[in-house]
């Protein structure tokens, strides 16, 4: 289907860990390995998984990136001078590219740039809600201003993250959302692995409430922890995820939490896992429990379908993803006792939870909503537009040095 599209994509990520900004963007990037580059910014994980998947990859630079999420304005501005090898590489690199494609902030801040030196159209895949939930008010506007000035194309993953960008002065008129996409085949499980899986964890004779994702305080384990003390005994929960971006601290405090409360023998620590299909499938209820708004939220949709039913945090993109009653349950962020409210609805009434289940895996079969074909027409679409209309373009063959 996309064999057509002639285009040379740089896509850049500052990331070298495996989470849900960069398993979107090997899904993007696919489509194009014949002819891309992800350049990432730090060696791991990430790279390894791209080469499996024969993308192709390089290590852009050794130099760890000191700017945080939460940089004042002097730190940032300070912090930008050194990134300037980095940003003199992506440009020379970016001469052999149609199209740079930034898929985080900090790769944002390169590809601005390199885009501008090298000429070349700039793509932001807004993985992020730009405020202050997430972010210094420093680090919205950088966002923002670069991606205001250089980018020709703005893909929000939600609604909730096109309107934040606008809220903090992004032009609308170059957003525009596209969900990320999943392709269904990935979430089927055979029942005769799962009942060996059930085994091996100790979780076959229990109610089990998963949650699936790097353990950082917004994305809320916590709360889950916490929630179980108000549910039935039987229920017991795994946790599966590690702390990817520094938060190891927060990792040792839930631990701390489990002990206090009493909960080792109903809380298992999974650590970071690849098998999330087979593990969603030996959950009975996947938990969402972010306390702030969560951009787009993958394990949501991966949970649908792997046909299992989801409660989740109603903030941000999520409330985009989840029709609360009919493809699963909605709670307030950060209510203890409406999770656990949840929770115990779904363990007293388990016909309800799968119908429910079954009701939200039927609903994206039919509408096509969140699969990976669809995602990356849209992307190919727009890509191919862009193209064709930017000033930037100049003709590749005169230019590709
Ligand atoms: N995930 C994984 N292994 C883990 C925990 C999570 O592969 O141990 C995956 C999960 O299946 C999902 C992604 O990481 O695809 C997390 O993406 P999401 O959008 O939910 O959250 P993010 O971490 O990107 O904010
Ligand atoms: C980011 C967001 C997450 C989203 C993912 C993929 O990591 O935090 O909500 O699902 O990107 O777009």
């Amino acid at each position: 289907m996309l064999k057509e599209v002639l285009m040379k994509i740089l896509f850049l990520d500052q990331s070298s860990k495996l989470g849900g900004a960069e398993l979107s963007l090997s899904d993007v990037a696919k489509p194009y390995r014949n002819d891309c580059l992800v350049g990432i910014f730090a060696d791991g994980p990430f790279r390894e998984f791209l080469e499996k998947a024969q993308i192709p990859v390089q290590v852009l630079t050794n130099q760890p990136i000191q700017i945080s999420r939460d940089s004042h304005f002097i730190q940032s501005i300070s912090r930008l001078g050194s990134l300037i090898p980095l940003i003199a590489r992506v440009t020379k690199i970016a001469r052999d590219y149609d199209i740079i494609y930034a898929n985080t902030q900090k790769a944002l801040v390169v590809g601005a740039l390199a885009s501008f030196l090298s000429r070349r159209p700039l793509v932001y895949h807004l993985r992020d809600i730009l405020s202050t939930d997430h972010f210094s008010r420093t680090n919205c506007w950088i966002a923002v201003t670069l991606a205001n000035r250089f980018a020709s194309l703005v893909i929000a993953n939600s609604k909730a993250t096109q309107s934040a960008f606008i809220e903090a002065g992004g032009r609308p008129e170059i957003t525009t959302v596209v969900y990320n996409g999943f392709d269904p085949e990935n979430y089927q499980s055979q029942p005769s692995s799962l009942s060996h899986l059930k085994q091996q964890l100790g979780i076959h004779n229990q109610y089990v409430v998963g949650h699936f994702s790097r353990l950082s305080p917004w994305k809320g384990q916590h709360i889950l922890i916490e929630a179980l003390t108000h549910c039935p005994e039987d229920v017991t929960t795994i946790l599966v995820g590690d702390p990817l971006f520094g938060e190891e601290e927060y990792a040792e405090q839930l631990h701390q939490q489990v002990a206090d409360l009493g909960l080792e023998n109903r809380v298992q620590f999974l650590g970071f896992r690849s098998d999330i299909p087979s593990l969603m499938a030996c959950c009975d209820l996947i938990a969402h429990t972010s306390i702030s708004p969560e951009p787009f939220g993958r394990v949501i949709i991966e949970a649908m379908f792997c046909n299992r039913p989801v409660v989740a945090a109603a903030a941000g993109g999520v409330v985009e993803l989840v029709e609360s009653g009919r493809t699963g349950w909605l709670v307030k962020p950060g209510d203890v006792k409406e999770l656990a409210d949840v929770i115990t609805l779904c363990r007293r009434n388990p016909k309800l939870a799968i119908e429910t289940a079954s009701q939200a895996q039927q609903h994206l079969q039919m509408s096509g909503r969140f699969h990976l074909s669809k995602t990356n027409q849209q992307i190919a679409h727009l890509l191919r537009q862009l193209m064709k209309e930017t000033p930037y373009t100049l003709d590749p063959s005169s230019e590709r040095s």
